[in-house]
This record gives C-alpha cells, structure tokens and sequence, in this order.
C-alpha cells in the first residue's frame, strides 16, 4: 500500500513497433485502472537488451513509448512513468532473486524456448533469467496488481512463486502480486494467421496493426485478415479469425460479443471487417495525434524522465534496503 492506495506495476518493452495487441491487452486496461491504485509504469529498456539492439533506434523507441504511455491517458503527475535503467533497484534485486531461483523453473518458461529458438545465435544468460529480473521490477514496488496480456501469466506465476519462498525464509517481505487479466483483448491474435499471438516481431507486417499504422493502412490490414468459409457470424473457437476481429471490434468500442453478433449477425465478412477497421482507426488515429503533440514538447517529457525516476528510487530503495538487510548484507555507514 501507498498511503490507503494499493499498488499496481506493469512494462512494456521498447523493441520493435508496438501493436494493437499491446494496446489493447495492456496499455488500455493500465488507463482504466490508474485511478483506483498507485500506479507505476516502467519502459523496461533493460529487458530490451537480451536481444542485440541498435544503441541509437533503442533510445529513440524508449522515449517514444514512454511518451505514448503519457499519451494513452496516463497522467505522469499521478502515475510513475520512467525508465527501467534509471532505478538500479531493478537489477540488485533481481541479483539477489537470482539466488532464489532453480535454473528447472526458468528451464519451463516457453518464452525463453521461443526467443531462444528465434535468436540460436545469441542465447544469452540475460535471456535465461528475464523472468527474475521481472519478478525485480514488480516485487521491487510491492505490487498487488500486474495488469499484463495472457502471455505474461507465466512469468507472473513466477513471479509469485518467487515472492512467497522468499516469505517462507525471511518473513512477510515482499507483497504477493495478482495478475488483471482484461475482459477481452487479452489475446489479440495475428490478422493472417488466428492461431499465433500479434506480435511486433511477426515477420509478416500483414498479421499486426502497428500502433503508428495510417488509417488507410489500418482499414487494409483490417480487409485482408484471414477468416474462414462458414460464412456464418459466430463468435466460436472454431472460427478463429472471426473471433479475433470481434475481440478488436469490442475492445475498441467497449461492447460485448454477444452484442456484437446480434448486430452482424445478417451481414457479410467484408462488411463487419470495414466496421473493425473504422474502429480501430477512431482508437488509434487520437492516439498518434496526441503522441505527435507530446513529442514536441521536449522539456516537458524530459522533466517526467526526471521526476519520476526520483519517486520510482525512492520506492525501490526503501525495498531493496529491506531485502539487503534480511539477506544478510551489512548495513551501510552514513
Ligand atoms: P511486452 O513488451 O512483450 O508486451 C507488453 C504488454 O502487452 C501485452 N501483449 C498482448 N496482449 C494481448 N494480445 C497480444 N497479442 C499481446 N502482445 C503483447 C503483454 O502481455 C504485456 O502485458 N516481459 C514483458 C514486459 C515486462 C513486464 C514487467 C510486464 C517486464 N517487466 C513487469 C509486467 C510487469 C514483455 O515483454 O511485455
């Protein structure tokens, strides 16, 4: 707790251009959410570097991201957007997680296997032990709620796993973090192909609305995504790509599926995919307007940066000097 508000923690990695999915099954439900909790939203760049970044692009895509945060309706003077790098705290506790943590449960994370097998050429320890420095950057802040994507849910586990044999050896240290899982949207899928997650790394531009995308782009993208020949308006698992786009459709207009279906339930693919285009451009076209006037405002983003990387230390520290002393590390002499 932070005076009678409950804490909330999430990130989001600036590699690569962020997508719909990332929008709507995490920044979205991260603005709903910044008004009942205390809330902190790192651009975790140092999650980044397990794969090989261009120093240069990495930088700029860091201050992009924290300026959307700013943009999406985050508002930097009640919620704690900074960067990752800025508050050491993140990577002395994960050092210490570390040590707490067996090499089989890291072995388990399918994330890992799958960037492993994406990246066979630079499969670094990094890489192996993202998940601890996660499990850092949440319990680093006594986090009570993770609001992430279905994907995630994996390292949260850990997350708790972690958190609770820590208690189990020193006492009621750490907070046990819960994971906020959005209604729908927390799995948006590719546009080509339904049974992979949208992703900015897919290699075909075609599957991900990227959150930079033009309208007409978007409306396109929105036109040729992968559905089926049943012809039939239903939201089932059997037809995947129809149950996508109905996911995007009520994201973006905060309606339910079974509102949906009603409604479309007489017309055509083509006409509900022209719907979800138009949609998604009335949620992402705002979105790029406000980014574009931020971006202007260099001293104003730059006195964020500063600001809250001040309150996200003092935060941090008050943990890690907790941790510290629980594990036995000699107290400093001031
Ligand atoms: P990242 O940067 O891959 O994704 C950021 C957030 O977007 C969600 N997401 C999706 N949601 C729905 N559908 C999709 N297709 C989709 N793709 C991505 C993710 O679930 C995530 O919530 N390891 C994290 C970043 C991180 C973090 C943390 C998150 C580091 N430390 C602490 C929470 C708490 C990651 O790589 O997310």
């Amino acid at each position: 707790m932070i005076g009678d508000k409950k804490v909330l923690f999430s990130g989001m990695q600036a590699t690569g251009n962020l997508t719909l999915g990332n929008y709507l099954g995490a920044l979205k439900n991260w603005v709903s959410l910044s008004d009942e909790y205390e809330c902190f939203y790192s651009v975790v760049d140092m999650h980044s570097i397990t794969i090989r970044q261009d120093p240069a692009i990495l930088r700029k895509r860091a201050r992009a991201l924290l300026t959307l945060y700013i943009a999406a309706g985050l508002d930097p003077e009640k919620n704690c957007i900074y960067y990752q790098s800025h508050v050491s705290g993140h990577a002395e506790l994960a050092w210490i997680l570390n040590c707490f943590t067996y090499m089989g449960e890291l072995n388990r994370m399918t994330q890992f296997k799958d960037k492993a097998a994406k990246h066979a050429d630079n499969i670094n320890a990094g890489l192996f032990t993202y998940p601890v420095l996660m499990a850092a950057d949440i319990l680093l802040y006594q986090a009570d709620v993770v609001p992430v994507g279905i994907d995630q849910m994996q390292h949260l586990e850990l997350t708790r796993d972690l958190a609770q044999r820590f208690n189990g050896i020193y006492g009621d240290v750490f907070t046990i973090p819960e994971a906020y899982i959005g209604k729908v949207g927390a799995k948006i899928m590719s546009l080509q192909d339904p049974s992979k997650k949208m992703s900015k790394s897919d290699e075909n531009p075609n599957g991900s609305i990227y959150l930079m995308d033009d309208p007409d782009t978007i409306r396109r993208k929105c036109k040729r995504a992968v559905t089926d020949s049943l012809g039939e308006f239903r939201y089932s698992d059997e037809q995947p790509g129809l149950h996508n786009l109905i996911d995007i459709f009520c994201a973006c207009t905060n309606r339910t599926p079974k509102d949906v279906v009603s409604e479309f339930s007489g017309s055509g693919y083509g006409q509900f995919k022209e719907a979800v285009g138009e949609a998604v451009v009335s949620v992402l076209d705002p979105l790029q307007k406000r980014v574009a006037e931020l971006e202007k405002d260099k001293s104003y983003i730059d006195s964020v940066i500063k600001n809250n990387a001040e309150k996200a230390n003092y935060y941090a520290q008050k943990t890690l000097r907790k941790v510290q002393k629980k594990v036995g590390f000699p107290e400093k002499i001031r």
